[in-house]
């Protein structure tokens, strides 16, 4: 099968199923409202969506724990309707891609119902092992909820849950379930989806061992499961599946590095996947998980950027993204509720002119921002429980590890997307699922962004389009400007003689920015700005709040 490397142009959208449109009216997303918002995202330019799990499952990890990796939820449909939006979607030019989650099943899979019995083939599909004494097999943590392992009475044994304890680890050594795991790939693939994205797939072999690393209790044992001693292995074993169909595979990958994700997608024989979504830019505000924050950094989130471009420039490929279904929303982060509009849209230039594929979450292109809801609980998010405990040994107040889990929730992601100014944002005609972010109802929606030609969404879909039409930003190298400057981001790409650069304040003060040497602004043409252009003098201008612009030499 010959390859076309087609992901390269693509700009993809990330829905997460259970929020994005409830078609039913039972309060839950499903297929039949994505089916009705096809043609919102025809419009808004993507031509690529990222199903977050549609499968069955007990959602105790929302999706990402499967019960049946073949059908589709019936929260969210039937097999049937699914195969109707990948028609439908393929016929307006937009390909689908599924999650992959094959770290870990749901506890009520019945490989793990049948496995609890030692004699049944499935017993080896999981990690069981005798405990010690009537302790755990080892130390570890889970990164969800308490120690890594659980018993079984059933069968005295312990499991090992890198998740919640409802989400037992498979065990990849075993080639009957790399078996299984190609086989789900070959349903999907041969039913007609794009590609994958793979759900911490390089968790997904394991070495024994006592930890010795982590700074974080709740990765206590992580050195031993992240890029494990076979993941290669294991990767190439898939990739034979894959070479059969033109799709592409993004890997999610923590606390990835891009020395070591060249191991994985480099562009050469033998490449395991084709991009990677690596953490290291989600840590600009944060000590590796979002609880534990720390005022934004400008400077190391350039660093980061940078450091991504240049490594894999002629290499490798990029996956772009700001937001996903995992954190809080951009702009509450790296941005301004004061200056939403202002900050979304210098956020948005800032990465998806980089070098790369794209990624947009679904809200993302509205602005959408985080919720504020009375209790924890009410964010339904299983996280909380281990980060409550990991702030608490960091010594954090009861009253801030409340205010922590609030704000760091991945709930603030997971509110209905809203659509317009009807109840309940026309998300649903019943009870949503989880309490629609009243914002709606000051113009963050998308009916009135729509009609708005200044709006987010409008910035994003003229964002789309550019880069779909011009391949500078697709394809041109990258060079940063302004290096030490903590208000300014600025980049140039350069393709077949044309220029391009790229200039985003993440900050609420002025900042007074001067091309770079070689740079005559008035010969350029000023694009994707989000404040009137006014006059450049001697070759630069004062930043006004959030302000960006894109200059455009050809
Ligand atoms: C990934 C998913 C996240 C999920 C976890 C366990 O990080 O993005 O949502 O909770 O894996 O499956
Ligand atoms: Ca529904």
């Amino acid at each position: 099968m010959k390859k076309t490397q087609w992901y390269k142009d693509a700009v993809c959208y990330q829905i997460w199923p259970r929020s994005f449109c409830d078609g039913n009216g039972d309060g839950i997303g499903d297929l039949e409202g994505v089916l009705s918002k096809l043609d919102y995202l025809q419009d808004l330019g993507i031509n690529c969506i990222w199903f977050s799990p549609l499968y069955c499952s007990p959602n105790a990890d929302m999706g990402y724990d499967i019960s049946d990796y073949r059908n589709i939820s019936p929260d969210h449909g039937d097999n049937e309707l699914f195969k109707k939006v990948l028609d439908e979607a393929h016929k307006r030019g937009i390909k689908v891609i599924m999650d992959l989650v094959v770290n870990h099943t749901s506890d009520e899979h019945e490989w793990f119902v049948k496995g609890i019995d030692k004699n049944s083939k499935y017993h080896d599909y999981y990690h069981w092992r005798d405990g010690k004494g009537n302790k755990n097999p080892n130390n570890w943590s889970s990164l969800f909820e308490g120690k890594a392992w659980e018993y079984n009475k059933e069968n005295g044994q312990y499991y090992l849950h890198l998740f919640s304890k409802k989400q037992p680890d498979l065990k990849m050594e075993n080639p009957e379930v790399r078996k299984e795991v190609k086989e789900i790939m070959k349903y999907w693939l041969d039913m007609g989806v794009d590609g994958f994205r793979e759900d911490v797939i390089t968790f997904t072999s394991k070495r024994d061992g006592l930890p010795n690393g982590f700074p974080i209790p709740q990765a206590c044992g992580m050195e031993h499961y992240k890029d494990g001693p076979r993941i290669h292995e294991f990767l190439s074993e898939f990739r034979e599946v894959l070479d059969d169909y033109d799709c592409f595979v993004v890997g999610e990958a923590p606390l990835m590095t891009p020395k070591n994700a060249l191991k994985y997608i480099e562009e050469k024989p033998g490449q395991e996947l084709d991009m990677m979504f690596h953490f290291q830019h989600m840590e600009a505000d944060c000590i590796f998980m979002d609880c534990l924050n720390k005022p934004f950094s400008l400077k190391q989130l350039k660093k980061v950027f940078s450091n991504w471009q240049e490594s894999l420039y002629g290499k490798a490929w990029n996956a772009l993204y700001m937001e996903n279904h995992d954190h809080p929303r951009i702009i509450n982060r790296y941005g301004s509720v004061e200056y939403r509009e202002e900050s979304a849209k210098s956020i948005a230039n800032s990465y998806m002119l980089q070098c790369g594929t794209p990624f947009v979450y679904q809200g993302q292109e509205l602005g959408m921002i985080n919720i504020d809801l009375p209790n924890v609980e009410d964010y339904q998010d299983i996280f909380a429980v281990n980060n409550a405990k990991t702030l608490k040994l960091f010594g954090f107040s009861d009253a801030k590890i409340e205010e922590r889990l609030k704000t760091s929730s991945r709930g603030n992601a997971r509110t209905p997307v809203q659509w317009d100014d009807t109840d309940n944002a026309g998300f649903t005609t019943g009870t949503p699922w989880m309490p629609v972010n009243p914002s709606y109802k000051d113009g963050i929606n998308a009916k009135a962004e729509i009609a708005d030609p200044n709006s987010v969404y409008n910035h994003y879909k003229a964002l789309i389009k550019f880069r779909k039409e011009n391949p500078i930003a697709v394809y041109g190298k990258y060079k940063e400007y302004c290096k030490s400057s903590k208000e300014l981001y600025v980049y140039e790409r350069t393709y077949e003689g044309k220029k391009m650069l790229v200039i985003c304040s993440y900050s609420d003060k002025a900042a007074d920015f001067k091309a770079p040497a070689g740079y005559d602004l008035s010969k350029g043409k000023a694009i994707l700005c989000n404040y009137e252009t006014n006059p450049v003098s001697a070759n630069g201008f004062t930043t006004r709040p959030y302000e960006t612009r894109v200059y455009v030499f050809d």
